[in-house]
């Protein structure tokens, strides 16, 4: 049985002061043990955050890091400095990432392999463009986004991924998938999964849907059988996320 997890994605919001207020107002609303709840705040939030949470049920993540260990790489962050800090998990190519910040695959695959090097936990984003569900590729572009993502890992490794399908046009968007086309391309994903590293990893394997969930979406998503959580951006800023962990 694979223990669920729910995780916000604040993206590029919440000062320090802003993010105590917000966590101090979400800790009781998400008190649920059977449930891994990680809050993914933007780097400077970090401090604050494990702070806070110290004494709860709550883990802290970061939303990105860099794949080198230190050096001259001006403004990025390194994955000891996260780890130092106290984060857990870190989100590795969000398909804002990839839009407005070039990454791609190989970067992803390289911030993959490092962050496993200094013990993070990976929640690695993969989805579609509306076009590309139009065009018929999805599972096709999705699986080569996880293929190129998981290269080099052991599959012991892969069973401590935790896999975040997010088509793109659902994100930010208010459209969110139906639990079928969720289902499936989750499916798909462990199927994948289950070819390149096998059935222990793929069975053990976590994958998040993201995009547009609420509390109104998350029950029925979350009650399809590949679906073991979800990644929430707008919702983890608001109480309503309580309603989407307890689902
Ligand atoms: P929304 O929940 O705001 O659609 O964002 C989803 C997302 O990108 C989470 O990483």
């Amino acid at each position: 049985m694979r223990k669920r997890i729910v995780a916000g994605n604040w993206k590029m919001n919440k000062t320090p002061s802003e993010a105590a207020l917000l966590i101090g107002e979400l800790i009781p609303l998400v008190n649920n043990d059977n449930v891994d709840v990680v809050f993914c705040v933007p780097a400077i939030d970090i401090p604050c955050a494990v702070e806070l949470t110290k004494d709860t049920n709550i883990r802290i993540g970061a939303q990105n890091m860099y794949f080198e260990d230190k050096g001259a790489f001006t403004g990025e962050i390194a994955p000891d400095m996260l780890k130092d800090a106290g984060a857990e998990y870190v989100i590795i190519g969000h398909s804002e990432r990839r839009q407005y910040f070039a990454e791609t695959d190989e970067t992803v695959n390289k911030k993959v392999l490092k962050a496993f090097e200094y013990g993070l936990k990976p929640i690695i984003c993969c989805g579609e463009t509306l076009t590309q569900r139009e065009q018929g590729i999805t599972i096709e572009w999705v699986c080569m986004q996880i293929k190129i993502a998981l290269l080099g890992l052991t599959p012991e490794q892969i069973a401590d991924v935790i896999i975040a399908y997010e088509p793109i046009w659902a994100i930010g968007t208010g459209k969110v998938a139906t639990k079928e086309q969720a289902q499936e391309v989750c499916a798909a994903i462990r199927g994948c999964v289950r070819e390149i590293a096998g059935d222990a990893a793929a069975d053990a394997m976590r994958i998040q849907y993201g995009g547009s969930v609420t509390g109104d979406s998350a029950p029925d998503l979350f009650a399809m059988e590949d679906i073991d959580g979800g990644l929430v951006g707008g919702a983890s800023l608001k109480p309503d996320f309580g309603r989407i962990v307890n689902a």
